[in-house]
């Protein structure tokens, strides 16, 4: 320890990550009076949020008829019956408060001819349980996630919020079970700090950077999630992973599913519209994982487009010029540029890429993370919440719907400050920390840091992320999945002998990305472990020896720690399927309809 020091820094309360929940966060609990650091890797407007295109659900019925319950129905269905209800609810109902704000807050959505915010149809939105298609996708052009972040920013601001900007979280503090703070590296010079809170809130977004082929940026390396196994505690539902039907072929890239709300279709080799056999009403707005297990089923059946026959045709050249420069101008640049496609003459070529987790921290609706204590699965952690991609309320479940993850960051990021406001009175004093306290985090950094092994860093990660995309695939087995069992399992431990050859602390991204790569592995293992665990077919997880469904036997949440040795152990939650009032009835699991 005798090398490194720590800086102390004393807040109320401590942000993990700048993204959109992050954000929320932050300036709520400023507004409220609390002292609040918000620690970020990147600068915040940079955070991964920047990248969503489509828009936030909500019942505005801007467009058409709507209620929030429809929107509550139809989130019950998406996420296959995992999603937890009462805070589904919540989330639902929460919905058009949340986006007034956001409009009074500056964001500039796009607009009706008579002024209203414009709503686009989403896969799996529906008015009248199922019967009608809903707009209720609220967009700034295919630009909300970038209008968002800004927006937030600049509420953030003007609140007395304090940013360490690109310092990378190492560790939480926790002590007899109660997390006291978080360990960080300022990553500009080199220097320790350790920051006492009386709550910590981890917004540090998904893992998708696990997988080969994703549309997360390159920081989406799950550090809460990371942290969160170190500290002892499980992450729940990591086998439910998404992919989005429509990222660019070999770029990844996302092109949003608001270019099916807006028109777009998919066509195979024979240019058949394809997903009018799969899901005859919803077509191809039909949810996520419908639409890439069909897209995958005409791959495989020697139905996929381009000389190898291994991706499908996205059309949006019928909609014509107007209506891609109003509303979908960023998805034209992003396929011109990565697919050298001008999408008003000719098709983009896409495939299912790897785009959320539905997965991550246990946590309630306020935000508080959970874990199994002496029988009562819903015990809360004190002192650690978690929102964002990062968390798990439950309110996607086993699938999310496009659109509601917005929704997920604005509203929990804001409950998440209510919730400390409630439970935490501004300044008060901290219990001292133990001696040692951070020491653990330090040696785990300094271990990294002297790593004279013989595998590098991005050898070891890209072994990783090609096991989990071949294994943990839109189409699972027990016998691909026992495979990538043992397989990652290698690779896990390959991670003994890694290398990192910068001994510096400045701006040593050898040494970050290894810290990355250490946060990734485990969630991998844990993704991997839980997939093979669960022998059943539910939203994303699609179980070629498990076709259906069984709620008799997997109408629970799973539960998944991983030790240092990369052994993993496997439990459940109970799904709530209770709602929060009684303003909406529970909604009961039923035969898959689409
Ligand atoms: O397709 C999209 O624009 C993505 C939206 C989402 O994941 O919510």
């Amino acid at each position: 320890m005798s090398e490194y020091t720590f800086t102390d820094h004393t807040y109320d309360v401590v942000v993990v990550g700048a993204g959109g929940a992050g954000l929320r966060a932050t300036f709520g609990l400023a507004e409220a009076g609390l002292s609040t650091a918000c620690i970020t890797k990147v600068f915040p407007t940079r955070s991964h949020t920047v990248a969503a295109q489509g828009g936030i659900s909500a019942a505005l019925g801007n467009m058409g008829e709507d209620d929030w319950r429809f929107h509550f129905y139809d989130t019950i269905k998406g996420s296959d019956w995992l999603g937890d209800q009462d805070a589904i609810e919540f989330m639902c109902k929460e919905a058009p408060a949340a986006i007034l704000e956001l409009e009074h807050y500056g964001l500039p959505f796009s607009r009706t001819e008579d002024g209203k915010i414009y709503q686009r149809p989403f896969g799996g939105m529906t008015t009248h349980y199922g019967k009608g298609v809903a707009q209720r996708t609220c967009a700034a052009a295919d630009r909300t996630g970038h209008a968002m972040l800004h927006t937030l920013y600049q509420q953030s601001l003007k609140h007395q919020a304090r940013f360490f900007v690109e310092y990378f979280a190492i560790d939480l503090i926790m002590e007899d079970g109660e997390c006291r703070g978080v360990v960080a590296l300022d990553m500009s010079s080199g220097t320790l700090h350790r920051f006492r809170a009386h709550k910590v809130i981890l917004a540090t977004g998904g893992y998708g950077r696990a997988f080969f082929s994703c549309t997360s940026a390159h920081t989406c390396t799950g550090d809460g999630g990371g942290m969160v196994l170190r500290a002892g505690l499980p992450l729940q539902d990591m086998e439910f992973v998404q992919f989005h039907p429509t990222g660019i072929y070999g770029a990844g890239c996302l092109i949003t599913e608001g270019s099916r709300g807006e028109g777009g279709y998919l066509t195979n080799s024979a240019g058949e519209r394809f997903m009018e056999r799969y899901a005859p009403n919803a077509k191809d707005l039909a949810s996520r994982d419908v639409v890439s297990r069909s897209m995958t089923i005409e791959i495989r059946e020697g139905r996929g487009v381009g000389p190898e026959k291994d991706h499908i045709h996205l059309h949006l050249e019928h909609l014509g010029a107007e209506v891609i420069h109003e509303r979908l101008p960023g998805i034209a640049e992003t396929a011109r540029i990565f697919a050298g496609v001008d999408v008003t003459r000719e098709p983009i070529p896409v495939l299912p890429t790897v785009h959320y987790n539905m997965g991550g921290i246990p946590c309630n609706v306020h935000g508080e993370v959970v874990a199994p204590k002496a029988g009562n699965p819903d015990a809360v952690v004190p002192g650690l919440m978690a929102i964002g991609e990062a968390a798990c309320v439950s309110v996607h479940g086993a699938n999310r719907l496009g659109s509601n993850s917005l929704l997920d960051l604005v509203v929990f990021g804001r409950a998440a400050a209510h919730q400390c406001a409630r439970t935490v009175k501004p300044g008060t004093s901290h219990k001292p920390l133990a001696k040692d306290a951070g020491e653990l985090a330090v040696s785990r950094l300094d271990c990294f840091r002297n790593a004279k092994g013989k595998r590098r860093t991005a050898q070891i990660r890209l072994d990783m992320q090609r096991v989990m995309q071949n294994h943990a695939a839109v189409f699972r087995s027990g016998e691909t999945l026992s495979e990538g069992v043992s397989k990652l399992g290698a690779v896990f431990e390959s991670f003994g002998d890694v290398q990192v050859s910068d001994r510096s602390l400045v701006w040593n991204t050898d040494l970050i990305e290894t810290l990355e790569l250490d946060n990734l592995l485990g969630q991998a293992v844990a993704t991997m472990h839980s997939a093979e665990n669960r022998k059943e077919s539910r939203g994303a997880h699609a179980r070629e020896d498990f076709k259906d469904r069984d709620d008799r036997e997997w109408l629970k949440h799973t539960l998944a720690w991983v030790d240092a040795a990369g052994s993993v152990r496997i439990d459940y939650r109970p799904v709530h399927l209770n709602t929060l009032t009684t303003d909406v009835e529970a909604v009961p699991p039923k035969a898959r309809v689409y």
